[in-house]
């Protein structure tokens, strides 16, 4: 009897655990061991822009949490955040003076309590942004740091004497110009910021300041976070010596002299620190997603980890520069695709102009935006989404200095226009303000809001909005697409890039016209035994008669093919 209720207590202890940690379990969600990372559409959210509910101007988390039935009916399963902490907002977020706390402008922590049950409810993950390499100048830890040399926190950031009398310890320039080093006059020392002066480094060779933010990460995991996207990692660690770096020809947007990064990126200490923030992620079964700018595949390589045990997801950010060219995304997908990881593909965010406009030639954006969809949300991997994208939103930069909010783009005008184009409101109707806000929002709207808003295009079938939602749903009921391997077909085909996903007895045929021009493609496909060919979602004048796809301009043509 004893024995019945242990087993019964264990029984019903194993529930709950399972239950709490329904939001975040590791378990395997299908026969091929896939997490639900791996099945999920992930969507990034710039909560700055994304809805204003106090109408102050500015997007907030309730405005998130009103939105989430338009994001669950568009096919999303998690959404990543940019920093919503307290900030002085020097970069928009990227500069946290507190990181377990809600930024007032965001709302309070109830706030954000309220939006991950309201997303619970809809089976939608939240994925915050961790600010690992840098706090905010305001942080207590920097405040006290840089009150004297023999500060308790005076370790927990990069300080040095300079080489000589006004000279920085060494040539480091940061990312956002001008030398890498401040000199802070009541020490006499300088610190060292790899991004803005206001964004301090933390020092990761310090045992304390990793446990601090380890210690981050699982207070937010506690209150239902599923993981982290993790910013800028390769800057974690410095050349102890700091060696200076080799300087190259040439200058970047603000006048400093090129250099190549050896001594102050991508250092292989990054990867022990990768190592121990998922260890803590694998406590609660988190996922970590990479901020991982790669020159080639075998760096991306390197982020997985020797034994898979860093980031699940490093972003393939190779992928948003490349050409729009059949060619050029056949040999990037296939080495991504073979690199032994699961890729992870994102085409926009909230730092590089928007797809719609890389990519389009400003007459037939549009179908290129479905192109690059259906490229994207048809891959072997997890797709991120930036907001906006669905519904075709253009990048609007400022078109004079004054207007311009992002830092970078107020030094480096006019060559470094900023990145305010990308972060403008989102378009939710034709009303003022594009439905995001009844005040004037901190960016302006684009004046495409008036076509290109959630609203009307949701009523037309044809809109990229509605090309975004049947290519979703198609995406999670179909298990070729899911699950299934990825074979490149036609390699030497200059205009069509094309391909079968295979799973078990599924097959899917992906036939994308990358090119201006009408395409007619011969598959051979009753050659190889496929009799059928079931049109799962096609552009309108792109179709598949015998073994022929005739695609039309920048058409797409997806199918099921059966034997
Ligand atoms: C990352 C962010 C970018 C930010 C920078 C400094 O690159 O994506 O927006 O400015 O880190 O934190």
């Amino acid at each position: 009897m004893r024995n019945r209720t242990t087993l019964l207590v264990l029984i019903s202890g194993l529930l709950f655990w399972s239950l709490a940690n329904a939001q975040t379990s590791n378990k395997a969600v299908d026969a091929e061991g896939h997490q639900w990372w791996q099945h999920a559409v992930f969507y990034e959210i710039y909560p700055r822009s994304f809805e204003d509910s106090n109408n102050d101007g500015l997007g907030d988390l309730k405005g998130i949490t009103s939105k989430l039935d338009y994001l669950k009916d568009l096919g999303v399963d998690a959404i990543w955040i940019t920093p919503c902490f307290p900030s002085p907002q020097v970069d928009f977020g990227y500069d946290v003076s507190d990181y377990e706390n809600i930024d007032p402008m965001y709302g309070t922590l109830a706030d954000f309590d309220t939006m991950a049950s309201e997303a619970r409810k809809r089976n939608i993950r939240i994925i915050l942004d961790f600010v690992v390499n840098h706090s905010s100048d305001q942080h207590k830890w920097f405040i006290d740091s840089k009150s004297s040399k023999t500060a308790k926190y005076r370790d927990w950031y990069v300080w040095r004497d300079g080489k000589a009398k006004g000279q920085p310890p060494n040539n480091w320039v940061s990312e956002f110009g001008g030398s890498a080093w401040k000199l802070d006059p009541k020490t006499g020392q300088y610190y060292y910021h790899f991004f803005y002066a206001e964004q301090p480094d933390l020092n990761w060779r310090n045992p304390a300041v990793k446990d601090a933010m380890f210690d981050v990460t699982r207070w937010w995991y506690k209150r239902g976070v599923a993981g982290f996207r993790l910013d800028a990692v390769d800057t974690l660690f410095e050349d102890p010596k700091l060696r200076d770096n080799p300087t190259v020809s040439g200058k970047n947007a603000y006048g400093d002299p090129l250099q190549e990064r050896i001594y102050n990126t991508k250092l292989p200490e990054v990867h022990d620190a990768l190592r121990g923030l998922r260890h803590v992620a694998d406590e609660t079964g988190a996922v970590l997603i990479g901020e991982t700018w790669t020159k080639d595949i075998s760096e991306l390589k390197q982020y997985y980890g020797d034994h898979s045990d860093e980031l699940q997801m490093p972003m393939d950010l190779m992928f948003t520069k490349l050409k729009f060219s059949a060619p050029v995304f056949r040999e990037h997908i296939a080495a991504v695709d073979g690199a032994g990881g699961w890729p992870v593909y994102v085409v926009s965010n909230h730092d590089i102009v928007r797809s719609y406009d890389r990519y389009g030639d400003g007459q037939h954006n549009d179908q290129i935006a479905r192109v690059m969809a259906a490229l994207y949300l048809t891959l072997r991997g997890t797709p991120i989404m930036y907001y906006g994208e669905e519904i075709g939103m253009k990048t609007t930069p400022p078109t004079q200095k004054e207007d311009v909010k992002d830092p970078i783009g107020r030094t480096g005008w006019p060559k470094e226009k900023g990145r305010d184009g990308e972060r403008t409101p989102m378009q939710w109707d034709e009303s003022q303000n594009a439905g995001f806000s009844k005040t004037s929002p901190w960016l302006p709207v684009p004046p495409t809001y008036k076509t290109y808003n959630v609203a009307d295009e949701a009523k037309d079938p044809n809109s990229v909005l509605s090309f975004y939602k049947k290519l979703l749903n198609l995406r999670h009921r179909n298990q070729a697409l899911l699950d299934g391997t990825y074979t490149p077909l036609n390699d030497s085909d200059q205009n069509v890039l094309s391909y079968l996903r295979i799973y078990k007895d599924q097959v899917v045929l992906v036939a994308l016209n990358m090119s201006g021009s009408p395409q007619k493609v011969n598959f051979e496909l009753s050659h190889h035994g496929f009799s059928s060919v079931k049109n799962l979602l096609s552009t309108p004048k792109s179709s598949a008669k015998g073994d022929v796809v005739t695609l039309e301009p920048y058409g797409v043509f997806i199918a099921q093919l059966a034997k």
